[in-house]
């Protein structure tokens, strides 16, 4: 695992900028990390690489939003409300998986079990200091 040490919100946005630059057709980013650790700040830098638009704004109880302004569609997930993989299942989760998208899922954790083996995940913690946070990337 790769750590990344990010200090304040500037950091989260540089990284998840370059992210979505570099982000690949069929890429599956799993975020995993408590309230207020910037699962969403990071998706919409993501997204901003990916040259979208359109304003990102939670899907919590959509539970995916769709954008299609940029250099590849993004599928955003935010499966809190979900209790399990089957859950996403149901509400057509591989189809987008293989649409050829980029998917970033929020709250990944309550779904592993129904993430393919090559979903990149990021473990985010809060760091000692404000603004601080610490990233355990599989990629
Ligand atoms: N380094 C950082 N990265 C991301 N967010 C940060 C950072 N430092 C402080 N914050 C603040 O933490 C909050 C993160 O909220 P949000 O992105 O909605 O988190 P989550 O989606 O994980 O619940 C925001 O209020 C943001 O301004
Ligand atoms: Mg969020």
């Amino acid at each position: 695992m790769r750590e990344v040490v990010i200090n304040g919100i500037a950091e989260t946005e540089a990284f998840g900028r370059r992210l979505g630059e570099e982000a690949q057709p069929g890429d599956i980013l799993a975020l995993i990390g408590d309230l207020g650790t910037g699962k969403t700040t990071l998706t919409k830098s993501i997204a901003a690489g990916l040259g979208v638009t359109e304003d990102i704004t939670s899907p919590t109880f959509t539970i995916v939003n769709e954008y299609h302004s940029g250099r590849l569609p993004l599928y955003h997930f935010d499966v809190y409300r979900l209790d399990s993989g089957a859950d996403l299942i149901d509400i057509g989760a591989e189809e987008y998986f293989d649409a050829g998208g980029v998917c970033i899922i929020e709250w990944a954790d309550r779904v592993a079990e129904i993430l393919p083996d090559d979903a990149k995940v990021i473990f985010i913690e809060y760091g000692e200091k404000e603004g601080e946070r610490l990233y355990q990337c599989t990629f």
